[in-house]
Order: structure tokens, then sequence, then C-alpha cells
């Protein structure tokens, strides 16, 4: 089986007798350099002067150039302390706690105390956490299990690809980020509640647009309360908290209706898929399998879709890496069949396009970790309660780590002596929190590859450079100049 590089990187030589004599040498947190800390402000005067929280990628990599592998910063009252550097990662892995904690999502928090709703893995913490983790880790992480969802993805797969054929202008697809996500979503409500919504299809219906619109407005309400005390949203009843609010309503609202069908259909007979399995051995309650399920969706769509975009668009200005892909595939999955699970694990090309798509192009830039004990990473000690901004962006556009970053050079997986460090590529985080769906996300995105690139041509329509900005996930700033053409 395809063990994570993390879990089988070989001690790092110097850490054994470095560690033992760092731990009461090193320095205080205040001793960590960072970026101007004025007053109340911290650095965001500094931080807008850069391009704004748009841009706040840009500004991060340029502090770990500065500063190096590690730099605290403060905006407003938050402060953080930002590790860029596979050592610091390491260290950080090698000394995890049995419940890692991300930065609180406050809102989410708020609407579900409201409705004595459950929590699910983005928010849970402790042995809550490791409760509800468990219930879902062997079957979703495992890749003998997710490989059975193959079937499920290609179903979805098929419209998407005739989607693209019927809507293609001349090449050009109106809004492909709005496809894809479509695609995703469609692909994980029926991985999860067994259930075809028909977003791809030309008139799509009513409830299936109301609870894509509402995931959307869900999402875009609560950043402004991750900024502002949501208590004062609450109890204000801000617009941002009662469409926050009445989003969520109807999120839970639906996927409940799905859920306890496929419960109801699971009590008939045996079931035989993933998600049946696992709603039928967990010793879940229904409201913490409301909340774990609709969590898992809620992970599962923008990301996917998003890396898929970036994937798109790298095939396109990269049509070298391209042709030797469509060679990879005809090799692998004869001209009469589809292409499933089985092939994928005779493609490391697949494998190694998508892994340096998701290095070079990550959707999600970083993750953090709330400190839950004092902690000596490098030379710092750093206190309980701190919390890290782990960067895979900044890590993966680092020479130090990759040569040619901005190049899209997939054969650099494939090299028999690899240089490249496993704490360096974390597009999905890192350790026991590590993301729970990115096995399910690798299966989709290197199908999708596979179908794309076998029925179209994926070409640049410019040479432009593509910018990027930050919006919780990276995205591009403009319509993506490709256009597919038909094989
Ligand atoms: C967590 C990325 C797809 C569900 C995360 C984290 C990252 C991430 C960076 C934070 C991990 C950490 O803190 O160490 C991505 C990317 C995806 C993707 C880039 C697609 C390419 C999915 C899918 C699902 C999902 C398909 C659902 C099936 C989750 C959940 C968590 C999570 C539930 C929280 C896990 C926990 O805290 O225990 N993801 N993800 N993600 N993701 Fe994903």
């Amino acid at each position: 089986e395809e063990k994570d590089a993390v879990e089988t990187a070989p001690l790092c030589p110097h850490r054994a007798h470095t560690a033992a004599s760092r731990a009461h040498s090193a320095h205080s947190l205040d001793a960590i350099p960072g970026p101007t800390n004025w007053p109340l402000v911290g650095s965001l005067v500094e931080l807008l002067r850069k391009g704004g929280l748009t841009r706040q990628h840009e500004a991060l990599v340029d502090y770990h150039k500065k500063f190096g592998k590690i730099f605290r910063m403060k905006l407003g009252s938050f402060e953080s302390v930002h590790i860029g550097a596979p050592c610091l990662l390491e260290a950080l892995y090698r000394k995890e706690g049995s419940y890692p904690q991300r930065l609180e999502i406050k809102p989410w928090k708020a609407y579900r105390d409201l409705r004595d709703e459950a929590y699910g893995l983005l928010i849970l913490e402790g042995k809550d956490w490791q409760r509800v983790r468990s219930a879902f880790q062997q079957k979703l992480m495992k890749p003998t299990e997710v490989v059975k969802l193959d079937k499920k993805i290609n179903q979805v797969l098929v419209d998407f690809v005739g989607r693209i054929k019927n809507i293609n202008k001349n090449g050009k697809i109106e809004d492909l980020y709005f496809e894809l996500n479509k695609w995703s979503f469609e692909t994980i409500c029926l991985v999860l509640y067994d259930k075809r919504f028909g977003l791809l299809q030309e008139k799509v219906n009513e409830e299936a647009m109301n609870f894509i619109t509402a995931v959307k407005t869900m999402m875009s309400t609560f950043g402004m309360m991750m900024v502002t005390p949501v208590e004062l949203h609450r109890s204000l009843n801000t617009k941002t908290w009662q469409d926050h609010t009445a989003a969520w309503d109807r999120i839970f609202s639906t996927a409940k209706v799905y859920i306890d069908k496929k419960i109801k259909r699971n009590a008939n007979r045996a079931p035989d898929d993933l998600i049946g399995d696992i709603l039928h051995h967990s010793c879940l309650s229904k409201k913490e399998l409301y909340a774990a399920i609709t969590e898992l969706q809620i992970g599962g769509v923008e990301t996917t879709a998003n890396s898929m975009l970036w994937a798109i668009f790298n095939l396109s200005r990269n049509p070298g890496a391209q042709r030797k892909l469509l060679e990879e595939i005809r090799a692998v999955v004869p001209p009469d069949q589809d292409p499933c699970g089985e092939h994928i694990k005779s493609m490391p090309y697949l494998k190694a396009c998508l892994k340096e798509s998701m290095r070079l192009s990550p959707s999600v830039p970083f993750t953090s970790r709330t400190l839950d004990k004092d902690t000596v990473l490098g030379d710092y000690a750093i206190p309980k309660g701190t919390v890290l901004m782990i960067n895979s962006h900044a890590l993966g556009s680092n020479e130090e780590y990759f040569d040619d970053t901005k190049q899209f050079k997939p054969e650099r997986w494939l090299r028999e002596t690899s240089t490249i460090n496993p704490f360096a590529y974390v597009p999905f985080g890192i350790g026991k929190r590590m993301c729970i769906g990115r096995r399910l996300a690798e299966l989709q995105l290197q199908l999708a590859m596979c179908w794309l690139v076998r029925d179209f041509e994926i070409v640049a329509t410019d040479t432009e450079p593509l910018d990027v900005i930050h919006s919780g996930l990276l995205v591009p700033n403009r319509e993506l100049p490709v256009a597919f053409i038909r094989r």
C-alpha cells in the first residue's frame, strides 16, 4: 500500500543528539524575527501596503525570504508564528500530541451552538475529534477502500466531459471554475449521500441550485466574523450573521434528508459502499453523523475544483508534459475502456503531474496549528497556545527545496535518487490532522485528468502571466486562458 512520504521519512540524523541540547539553549518567542510590529495594528499596515489580504501569500513568501525559516507576525491582536522550512515541520510532526488543533472557526461553532447541532472534523477538538476522525479514517484514508469509489467518480466524469463538449464555444468554456465546482459538488454528493443532484445538466433543478448557493453564501460570510467578534454579530443580529445562519440552516436541512434516506436504505440491505459502511458500523450519534458528513462535503468541494483548475492551467502551459501524459494514458487505458482506479496504479507520470501542479499552484496556501504544549522548534522554545502557520505555498516556491521552482517539472518526482524532502510538500497538511479527504481528492483529480486529456488537447490561449489572489484558496484573478480542443 502506498504510504505517505512523510510517514516513511527517516528520522533526521542530526535531530536525535541536537534536540536535547537545544531544549535548554532555545531562545524565547520574543527572539523570533518578524515584520514591523506597531502598537494595536501590528504588521497590518505593512501588509496592506504590500497589496492587502488578497496578496498575503506573496507577502508571506517575501517575509520568509527576509527573515528565514521562521518569523513572527501580528495582525491587529492576532499573533502567529510562521514556519516555512521542512526541518521545522519535521520537528513539529515528531512532537505532535494526540489531538492536534487548528485555528478555531468561531462562526461555525456559534451556529452549531445556536441550533444545538454537533461539530464535524473541521472544528472538533480533543477526544471528540479523535473519536469522529477514527470513525472515518479507516475507510476514507485507505487506498484499497477509496479506489472502489472510481465507478461513482466516473459516473460524474462522463457527464462532465459531455458538458465540456456541449458548452464548448471554439474551445472556450465560460466560467470554467463554476463548472468545476459543480463537478466536484456532484461527485462528493454522490459519494456521501448516494444522490445525483444533476448539476451538470443543462437545466439545474432548484433544490440543487439552492444547496450550492447556500454553501457559497456560508463560505463568503464567515471570513468577516473571523476578524470581528462573532458574539457581536450574533447579538446585533447583523446581516452577515443572518445570511450565515440561514445558509447553514439550508445546508443542514438538505444534508439531513439525504443522510436519513441513506441510513434507511442501509437498514433494509447490507451497505455496499464506503459511506454506507461507515454509517452502519460507526458508533456515532445521528447528530454527529450529520455534522461530520456535512463538513466532509464543505471541505471537499472547492478545494478539489480549485486543484483541478490549476492542473488544467499547468497542462495548458506545458504541452510537452501534456503530450507525455497522453502517451501514458494511451499506453495504459485501452481505447474502448474508461480510465479506472486500477489503471491509475500504473500511471506514475499522471501522479507526478498532479503532485507538481499542487506544488506549483497549491489550493490551500497554508494551514495552522494551535500548540497544546510548550514546544521547541529549531532554535526557539514556543509556548503552548501559540498559533503556528504552516505555509505549503512558501515551501513549494523556495529554491532551497525545489530547483527551478517556477517551472512545471513532473519529472522531478520521478528521479531515482530524489532529493526532495518529504516535509517540503504538504498541500494536504501534515500529521494526525491532515486532510482526511486526500485519497479521495487525489483519485478524483487523477481520473479527471485522464478523461480530459484523453478527449481534449488543453491549449493556452495566451502566454501572459496569471496573477494569483488569495480568497481563502489561491485563485487566478481572471478567467483561465485555456481552450479545450477535441482530439
Ligand atoms: C483538512 C486540503 C480535499 C475534507 C484539510 C487541510 C488541508 C486540506 C490543507 C488541513 C490539514 C491540516 O491542518 O493539516 C485539501 C485539498 C483538497 C482537499 C488541497 C483537494 C485537492 C478534501 C476532500 C474532503 C476534505 C475531498 C472530503 C472528503 C477535509 C476535512 C478536513 C480537511 C474534513 C479536516 C480534517 C481534520 O481536521 O481532522 N484539507 N483538502 N478535503 N479536509 Fe481537505
